[in-house]
């Protein structure tokens, strides 16, 4: 009898479809991860990002932080709707002006429903206004946004974006950054690249910071909280800001001694490397209580614990070598973890042996001959670890003796022009360790499979020339232990979330 009924739901869908040009197709849902194997749902498919603009207000007494984040992306096929990271609250999402349908699914996933579907190739503007304490969130039972005394700070690996502004969180998908922050007067807002001005009105002081060259996401950061910052040139002409927490009481003196040498050291990097890749260096220690540093770009972040034994110029090396390994050229997936720490390792083992603290030889010797074949360490494969080892000692240590091993088998002049051409060779991209051994191969001309395979791949301890097993076996003799070690170690004490 009443069959004819027609709901309004159905009407205004009709509607719709009638208003989709007939060229237009519907799409279909963005993945709601990028299809990295190590963290499934992270990142999202169906678009690129190409630039994040964040106008941001926080205060310290109370961790409230309101955004608007402006997205600029490229689809990459026919959607319907797509994915952000995020977990702050959402009071309304834009796209390409209209408003869009959001909903919350997983653990951190906000699914954007826009009233017209996107046709692939097409860009789009996401507007997302938000708000929320971010200590109060947490994703897998854990939160990487920290608190200090004086306010927080953003700063973790591989997840810390989905607690300050909504992304595409995977480094698959690097973009630019303009980071504008309102704080009380007397606070700071730290961010990366170059502090483009600061604004103060009615109490409120803006920091607008641009990063200009693309970024993943796990390396924007933001530290909030009472800060000095100190500024300078090196002498290879590259700008450095740095930024000390008031409150680091006895760290102080240490932490300004390491991290003040960040010019000097960025262009002792750059000898290997070649030029510095970002328009910016330099650092910053809040008064965290986490214990580890990681490379941020430009503006690396390090917890004072890493100064408690006075100045360590050893993690600073590390966090600005990863500017060119990691940050200048990223990992295409976490499996690729090598790309950044094996390489960071080895620039510590360069800077031992400027230091007069034992040669990269002498240090890959003392790895091999302290880890007995049965060890655990020789079953993590550096070259693909799995997401439970991401940052084991094995791919950092492990990691950096396969790069000597490299070395000895090249030879030191391919070596070197493999070390400096490689960041040239994928300058503000993307690579695998596949896209290592290739580059590697083609600069020295010879094959490297086996000694990628045994190296970085294989779960075992691998085997040296019977002379050398003899003298690194201990037949009488230790091998001693290089006096810049316990401070290379230090270095990647990760103790996650
Ligand atoms: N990449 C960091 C470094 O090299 C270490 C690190 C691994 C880390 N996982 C982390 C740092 C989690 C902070 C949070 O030095
Ligand atoms: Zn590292």
């Amino acid at each position: 009898m009443h069959r004819r009924i027609i709901t309004p739901g159905v009407l205004a869908a009709a509607s719709l479809l009638l208003a989709i040009p007939a060229s237009a197709t519907s799409g279909t849902p963005g993945a709601p991860g990028i299809g990295d194997p190590y963290y499934p749902d992270y990142g999202n498919g169906g678009y690129d990002v190409s630039h994040y603009d964040l106008r941001l207000r926080y205060r310290p007494g109370t961790d409230e932080l309101q955004g608007t984040a402006t997205i600029l992306a490229r689809t990459t096929q026919d959607l319907s709707g797509f994915d952000l990271d995020f977990l702050l609250d959402v009071s309304e999402v834009r796209v390409n002006g209209s408003r869009a349908a959001f909903a919350r699914s997983g653990e951190h996933e906000l699914v954007v429903t826009p009233g017209t579907p996107l046709a692939k190739g097409t860009p789009v503007t996401i507007v997302v206004r938000y708000g929320g304490v971010p200590s109060a969130k947490s994703a897998y039972g854990f939160t990487t946004w920290h608190r200090t005394p004086d306010g927080a700070v953003a700063a973790d690996e591989p997840e810390a974006a989905w607690w300050w502004f909504p992304s595409n969180d995977h480094p698959g998908d690097k973009a630019t950054y303009d980071v504008s922050v309102a704080v009380p007067d007397g606070t700071q807002a730290i961010s990366n690249g170059t502090l483009q001005s600061t604004t103060s009105k009615l109490g409120w002081t803006t920091y607008n910071w641009r990063q200009n060259k693309p970024q993943a996401t796990y390396l924007a950061t933001l530290a909030l909280g009472r800060f000095d910052i100190t500024t300078g040139t090196s002498d290879g002409g590259v700008p450095v800001l740095n930024a000390y927490s008031r409150d680091l009481g006895d760290d102080d003196g240490a932490a300004r001694a390491s991290v003040e040498r960040t010019g000097e050291l960025v262009d002792w990097l750059s000898g290997y490397f070649g030029p510095y890749p970002f328009a910016s260096a330099g650092g910053y220690v809040p008064r965290t209580t986490t214990g580890y540093a990681l490379e941020t770009q430009t503006r690396v972040y390090y917890s004072p614990k890493q100064f408690r034994n006075g100045s360590n110029t050893s993690v600073v090396v590390h966090e600005l070598a990863h500017q060119w390994y990691g940050d200048d050229v990223s990992l295409k997936g976490w499996k690729d973890i090598w790309i950044n720490e094996g390489f960071a390792r080895y620039a510590q083992w360069l800077w031992s042996e400027h230091e007069g603290e034992g040669t990269p030889r002498e240090l890959a010797d003392y790895v091999y001959a302290s880890h007995p074949a049965d060890d655990a360490f020789w079953t993590v494969a550096p070259g693909d670890p799995g997401p439970d080892h991401q940052f084991d000692a094995a791919v950092y240590d492990r990691g950096a003796l396969a790069i000597q091993a490299l070395r000895e088998e090249i030879g030191d002049d391919a070596f070197f022009a493999v070390l400096k051409g490689w960041p040239k060779e994928h300058a503000y991209g993307n690579a695998s360790v596949a896209d290592f051994q290739e580059y590697a191969e083609r600069v020295s001309g010879r094959p490297l499979a086996a000694l990628f395979g045994t190296w970085l791949f294989a779960p075992s301890k691998p085997a040296v020339p019977a002379a050398r097993a003899a003298s690194l076996a201990g037949t009488g003799t230790r091998v001693a232990r290089p006096r810049s070690w316990r401070r290379i170690e230090a270095t990647n004490d990760v103790h996650r979330h």
